[in-house]
């Protein structure tokens, strides 16, 4: 069960693009508001270009800081924004362009920040996968452990 439908306030989100991604960085900001999330949302306006990762750096910085709960990250592809992102600690940047990677980047890997391609999924896959994004809890157990494994940075076994 989600914290929506438990009742509790799902906090603050921030969203980011470059100018690959602004029109699934506004439909994620009003996605995120009709959830009932405070959202930022940064990026450039149309026409005008930006560097993916001076905006992923941005929103990971701000999930890093415990600032937001949640980030999303819009590009061409979402890639270089989940590998400038997944430089912070404590981030879990997950790349989704399907349906099963966005509930298990969830319940498996407590992602905090989506990151979506643009020109490979399209605002409609956006708006289908940020909602199973968010509608999905993560599972602890086992995942506890593997998750606080990721930021070791080493082998354990
Ligand atoms: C911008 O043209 C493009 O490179 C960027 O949006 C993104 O796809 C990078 O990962």
């Amino acid at each position: 069960m989600s914290d929506e439908s438990r009742g509790e306030r799902p906090g603050s989100a921030i969203v980011g693009s470059d100018h690959a991604g602004i029109e699934g960085r506004r439909t994620a900001a009003s996605i995120l508001r009709d959830h009932g999330f405070e959202v930022t949302e940064v990026g450039p306006s149309e026409g005008e270009s930006a560097d993916y990762p001076d905006l992923a750096h941005e929103v990971a910085s701000r999930v890093e800081s415990g600032a937001a709960r949640f980030g999303v990250l819009v590009c061409g592809t979402g890639q270089g924004m989940a590998m400038a992102a997944n430089r912070h600690s404590g981030v879990r940047a997950a790349v989704i362009a399907d349906a099963f990677t966005a509930e298990m980047s969830r319940a498996h890997n407590d992602a905090n920040i989506a990151c979506f391609g643009e020109r490979v999924i399209g605002i409609q896959g956006i708006e289908a996968l940020l909602e199973v994004f968010l509608r999905t809890d993560f599972e602890g157990g086992r995942h506890e452990r593997r998750v606080g494994k990721i930021e070791t940075g080493v082998a354990e076994r």
